[in-house]
């Protein structure tokens, strides 16, 4: 239909018939004179309409003068110098005088044009218009460059792409799983895959040696701007390796596709730390080293005060009393500083002491009055606060401290404009084995129950299961999780033992794993991997804050698509075929 695309006129071209298809950006109907901005997926284009060369084609000018936004039009032309240079298009120094102008669809009048900015609801449901925006357009296409880079390098490194299953059965990611009911074997559910984990493994197993796959994981879990109900990993595993092999080639591989795809060097090599420093620095196992604020542990110097909050934390092997300096944090006032212990309590916290320290060094406290004056002071040293700074407290268990703490840490970067440019890429090693859930009175794996401990010995581990460290890893990019993995459990009776130590008996094990168990009997390779959220990758390589923005067709945080209207009911007959009733809402 068309010999050229509307983005790429250029200069080359002047003296040229061409052939362009495309959607009306804008039409200009100055009279005499039409222009139309011609739109494809390479950019615009300017279009004249003008009388000198309707004569005798006044067809072409009377489709000119009708043109509206986002027709669908066919042109041909011939193109020339233009005029005035528009510098802000790729093609402004060139326009195309019109000779045949062709409606192939007109369009009805919008519900919003792309060059406004609506809600992101109404951007969803017209996803279709939403993306034809320029922008958009580069976004999905630094996705498309991403995947096609990561390929390149796999391929080339002796990677085999192999695809597993989407109709399968349960795979634990620590999220709800979502079903399929099985029309053949009334009663009976497929699970859609948390991630393709026990495959890949099999596949080491089996001999591959080295596997990746592109591959759409799905998890019933909430929504946010980092996390979709389906996303898609770059899934790999490798046969005879050791957390360093793994962790230096996939290093290589990131440092390799920021390079081609957003031209960005990432140091090399990534800096290291154990997850009990993130926790301990930076109260999170994601640190965004960007922020210059660090947390410090002040236990020792208030667990002799009288405020039973601290003295109660400060005494407790499992908890925490830390303190967040902000410099230049005097500033905040009395309602902003209420602003940051409501964020605190999101995370948390049941209350957020603080010690303002203004120009002239006074000191505005809740808790001062439960200390003596030098230990206050003594206090506000060890924290390094000097005038104009303002010192937050967090007192409780150790985890939650940490937490709120740290998400303290991240809003007073924001906040107070501590967020460096650029790009800080880390490894967080040496994760806890196990957690503590509260509800459940159990352990559950921090990582996954495929994880292998550190200790070779089942003793070992069984006898301190609460302190066990695994033999997982997160690549972390400026505070955002963008890849987990470890090595794995290779020995079937170490896999028995951390079933049982997660509270899966023997029958259960059979039941659930009993094929992950055979597999192992049978020669299973020492065998390690990780996966990386292609989602979140292309965010930060598009610069974009949520993930929505390179998918293509994402779900809202209610978990709906507002474009087709899923999800939707299902009539009783379609139901009954898959031997499904629905439960009236409780
Ligand atoms: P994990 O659960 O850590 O590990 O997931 C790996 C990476 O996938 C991304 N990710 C998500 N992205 C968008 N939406 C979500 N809901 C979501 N959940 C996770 C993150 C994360 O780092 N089988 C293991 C990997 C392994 O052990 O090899 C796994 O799935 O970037
Ligand atoms: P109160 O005497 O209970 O009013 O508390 C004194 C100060 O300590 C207030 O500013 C509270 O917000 C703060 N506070 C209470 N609980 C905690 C906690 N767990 N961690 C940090 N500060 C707290």
């Amino acid at each position: 239909m068309r010999t050229h695309f509307c983005g790429l006129i250029d200069e080359s071209l002047i003296g040229q018939s061409v052939t362009l298809c495309g959607w009306a950006d804008a039409a200009r109907n100055m009279g005499q004179i039409v222009f139309i901005d011609l739109r494809d997926h390479e950019g615009i284009v300017q279009v004249v309409a003008e009388p000198a060369e309707a004569a005798g084609n006044a067809a072409m000018l009377a489709a000119a003068a009708a043109v509206g936004y986002e027709d669908c039009l066919r042109i041909t032309g011939s193109v020339r110098r233009r005029q005035a240079v528009n510098d802000k298009l790729r093609t402004g120094r060139v326009e195309v005088v019109a000779e045949t102008i062709e409606l192939l669809n007109k369009a009805e009048p919008l519900p919003f044009h792309h060059h406004e900015h609506p809600g992101e609801d109404v951007r969803l449901k017209y996803r279709y218009l939403d993306l034809r925006h320029p922008e958009m357009q580069r976004k999905l296409r630094t996705r498309t460059r991403l995947v096609s880079a990561l390929r390149h390098y796999l391929d080339a490194r002796g990677f085999q792409d192999i695809e597993t299953p989407i109709l399968t059965k349960a795979t634990p990611e620590g999220a709800r799983d979502f079903l399929v009911p099985a029309r053949m074997h009334p009663g009976e559910f497929y699970a859609l895959p948390q991630s393709p984990q026990l495959f890949k493994q099999i596949l080491m197993i089996a001999g591959f040696d080295r596997y990746y796959q592109i591959a759409r994981c799905f998890r019933d879990e909430a929504l946010r701007a980092d996390r979709q109900l389906e996303f898609t990993q770059l899934d790999m595993e490798f046969a005879w390796v050791s957390e360093r092999d793994v962790q230096d080639l996939t290093e290589d591989m990131i440092r390799h596709v920021f390079r081609e795809v957003a031209g960005v060097a990432l140091e090399a090599p990534f800096p290291r730390m154990t997850y009990a420093e993130a926790m301990r620095r930076y109260g999170s196992d994601k640190p965004d080293l960007r922020i210059d604020l660090e947390l410090v542990d002040v236990a020792d110097l208030v667990k002799d005060c009288g405020f039973a909050v601290f003295t109660a934390a400060a005494s407790d092997p499992d908890g925490r009393v830390a303190a967040l300096r902000i410099p230049g944090g005097a500033a905040l006032s009395r309602k902003q500083i209420d602003e940051y212990a409501a964020h605190a309590a999101k995370f948390g916290a049941k209350g957020l002491a603080y010690a303002k320290i203004d120009e002239a060094g006074a000191v505005t406290s809740p808790i001062a009055k439960f200390f003596a004056e030098e230990a206050f002071a003594a206090l506000l040293r060890h924290v390094g606060a000097g005038n104009g700074d303002i010192v937050f407290f967090g007192a409780g268990a150790y985890a939650k401290v940490s937490d709120f703490m740290g998400a303290l840490r991240l809003k007073a970067g924001k906040d107070f404009d501590r967020v460096q440019d650029g790009w800080k890429p880390l490894w967080v090693t040496d994760f806890p084995m196990f957690e503590w859930d509260e509800e459940a009175q159990r352990y559950v794996a921090l990582h996954h129950p495929f994880t292998a401990p550190a200790v070779d010995s089942i003793e070992d581990l069984r006898a301190n299961a609460r302190t066990a460290v695994s033999r997982g890893y997160d690549m972390v990019l400026n505070g955002n999780e963008i890849g987990g993995g470890s090595i794995r459990i290779h020995r079937p009776q170490m896999q028995a033992a951390v079933f049982e130590l997660l509270g899966i008996g023997a029958q259960e094990q059979r039941a659930k794993f009993g094929f992950l168990l055979d597999a192992l009997k049978y020669g299973a390779p020492p065998h390690g991997g990780i996966a990386f959220g292609i989602d979140r990758i292309a965010a930060l390589m598009a610069g974009t804050e949520s993930i929505r923005d390179v998918i293509a067709f994402p779900k809202t945080t209610t978990a709906q698509c507002l474009m087709t209207g899923a999800p939707s009911p299902i009539d009783d007959a379609q139901l009954a075929e898959v031997h499904v009733q629905v439960r009236p809402q409780a």
